[in-house]
Formats: C-alpha cells, structure tokens, sequence
C-alpha cells in the first residue's frame, strides 16, 4: 500500500486539501517561450515526443516557471495511432493530420496491437521526469479515450462536431466497435506501462464526449472507459484514474457512476450546485477555469478564479482549466492566478 504525502494525489484518495492543489492542462506548450525553442530546436512534435530528454524537458519547463503541483507528461493523445501504424502528422498552426481510417474495410485490416518500440521512448521519458520532480510534484500519464482517438483516427483531422465518426459509428457498427476496442486494450496497456514507468496518477481524454446522444455516449464513451480503468485497475490496483469527459453536462452523474474513477475533470459550462449535488459526493472532482478568461485577465480572471473556489474548494478538489490553456495566455495571468489560488 502507498501512502501518498504530495498534494494532488491526497486530493485523489478523497482527502480535501486546504490549499487545492493545481495543473493546467496543456501546460507545457506554445505559451511559453522555452516551449517554442526546444521545439525549433526538435524540428517535428513527435521528435519532441519520441525524444525522452526532450519530452522530458518539456514536462518540467512548466514546473519550473509556475511551481504546478502536478507535471503532465508531454506527449500527444495521437501516438497512439501512430503506433497502431496509421499516418500522423502536426503541422504548426494546422492541428494534427492523419489518413483518415473512413470505411469499414479499413478497420478490417488495422493491426490490434502496438508496436512496443515505438511507445518505449514514452516510459522512459516518464522515467527521467521522475528523477528531477520535486518532491511535492506528481507526474501525470495519459491516453485519449477511445471515442476521443477514433473520431480523429475516422476524419483524420479535428472537425467541428466530429461528424464523420458519428456517421461511422451509425451506419458500420461493427467495424466501430472493432476499432473502439482495439483502443480499449491498446489504451490498457499504455496506461498500465506509464504507472509502471513512474507515472503517479493517468488522466483519460475524452474531448469529444460532449457531441454524443446519450445512447451513443452510454456505449462509446462510458462503456469503453469504465473497461480501461478495469483493465488498469486488474494489473494496478490502486491506480489513480481521472477522466475527463468534456461536455458531458447533465451525464456526469451517469458517467461517475459507470466509469470508477478517482476524480472527474469537468469544463467551464458545468452548472456548480448540480455538479455539487450529484457529482462531488461521489469522486473528486477537477476544472474548470474558463481559458478564455485567463486569456483575457484582470477583474473578469480574478472573479473567475474566486468563483471556482467558492463553488468547488469545500470537497476534495484540485484547480484545473476547463479545457487546455491557449497558446496566446500571457505567462502573467498563470502566475497572477496560481498567486490568488495559493494566497489563503
Ligand atoms: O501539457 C500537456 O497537457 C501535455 C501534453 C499534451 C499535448 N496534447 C501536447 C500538444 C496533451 C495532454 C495533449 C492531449 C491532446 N491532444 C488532446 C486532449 C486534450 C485536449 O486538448 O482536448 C487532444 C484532442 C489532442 C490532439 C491534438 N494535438 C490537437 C487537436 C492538436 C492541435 C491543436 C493544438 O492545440 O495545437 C495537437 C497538437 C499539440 N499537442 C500541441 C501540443 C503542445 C501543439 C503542437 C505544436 O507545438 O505545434
């Protein structure tokens, strides 16, 4: 049995803290400056990925600055795909691109497992964090949820409802379930790895949650998820888990109650007395600052950091964005808000 002394992972045994631990998500990138250089210097952002001194580099540059309670690893939702084969590529200022896997018969062919030499330099990026973490500082994992993956494995880019992967999942059935579980166990292991390697707790992405009926949400993003933390928690008992389902809106209850996670991360639309009625008496939960009033700062960031606290800080609760930091927030606004979260 571990017993967990660093804030965040106090947070996500059910132990409220007085100060609420924070990390932002997407907090290594192009809104630092010691981000862009090193991604200059690596030339491609899989090369910054696959680099386990340079992925390393990045996990700690945002810890360094701002003094997070938690590192995120850097890596993307999308390596794994690439390691199932498929084409991936990130154009600066273009997103990610990928060929799209758009008919049934390409899932037919898709391989079902990894190729392991191609995740390796993953766990050994979480291995060096691990050495250089201060001691208050969890390291976070991650994946993409399996719903979340395949709407951008489907289209081969981000679209605005992420229709083509709906239109799949609708007409082919089949072959979408195949694919959904294909990156259920792919996305097991992957966790299961990072926690071996060091990772203190693992975050599942699920970006896209918030498109789906509440039919098709039940079997795509709550089913899938539920058999990732399973599968995690056979291998791992006392893995810590947070998900992420972003817009799941008035599905959080059901979605706490399918998915056994340690915390829940919820984005900046939630409504506060329902998500403290029927979601933090159950998991712990993490969000939800608007990025865009970080982004836009002054009195409007100062409330806005206020109002998560009054709604979320009396229960076990760690501060978050409600989605990732933008790439044009101003580095005073981070450090203007950890300062107002941690002045007590
Ligand atoms: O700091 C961290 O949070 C760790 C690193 C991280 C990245 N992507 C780095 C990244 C994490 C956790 C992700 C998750 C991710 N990636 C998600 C889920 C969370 C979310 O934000 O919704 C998704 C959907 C992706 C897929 C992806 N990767 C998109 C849509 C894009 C382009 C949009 C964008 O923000 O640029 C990426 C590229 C990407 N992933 C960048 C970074 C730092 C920018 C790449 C660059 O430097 O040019």
């Amino acid at each position: 049995m571990r017993h967990p002394t660093k804030p965040i992972l106090e947070v996500l045994s059910g132990n409220r803290q007085q100060i609420p631990p924070v990390w932002f998500m997407r907090q290594a990138g192009r809104y630092l400056p010691e981000y862009r250089a090193l991604r200059d210097r690596a030339g491609s952002f899989l090369k910054l990925c696959f680099t386990p001194e340079l992925a390393a580099e990045v996990t700690l540059q945002p810890i360094r600055r701002f003094g997070f309670d938690a590192a995120i690893l850097f890596s993307d939702i999308l390596v794994v795909p690439h390691a199932l084969g498929r084409r991936v590529t990130f154009e600066a200022g273009e997103g990610p691109r990928l060929e799209p896997l758009d008919e049934a018969s390409k899932i037919k062919t898709l391989r079902t497992d990894v190729d392991a030499s191609v995740l390796a330099p993953v766990y050994e990026a979480v291995r060096l964090v691990k050495r250089d973490l201060p001691p208050h500082v969890a390291l976070i994992g991650f994946c993409g949820a399996p719903w979340t993956v395949a709407t951008y494995m489907i289209a081969g880019c981000g679209t605005p409802d992420q229709a083509p992967a709906r239109m799949l999942a609708y007409s082919q059935p089949a072959a979408f379930a195949r694919l959904i579980d294909i990156l259920v166990d792919v996305s097991s292991h992957y966790l299961a790895a990072q926690i071996k390697a060091g990772a203190e707790a693992v975050q599942i992405f699920d970006t896209w949650a918030g498109v789906l009926p509440p039919r098709e949400f039940s079997a795509w993003c709550i089913e899938p998820v539920r058999r990732i933390v399973e599968n995690v928690r056979r291998e791992i008992p006392d893995a810590k888990i947070i998900a992420f389902p972003r817009g799941a809106g008035a599905s959080l209850p059901s979605y706490v109650d399918g998915v056994p996670v340690d915390a829940v991360s919820i984005d900046w639309t939630a409504e506060p007395a329902f998500v403290r009625e029927h979601v933090q008496p159950r998991v712990a939960v993490q969000g939800n600052l608007d990025p865009i009033v970080l982004l836009a700062g002054g009195d409007a960031l100062d409330r806005a950091v206020d109002d998560v606290l009054t709604n979320y800080a009396d229960a076990p609760f760690v501060f978050n964005l409600g989605h990732g930091i933008l790439p044009e927030t101003p580095i005073a606004h981070v450090e203007r808000t950890l300062a107002r979260i941690r002045q007590a």
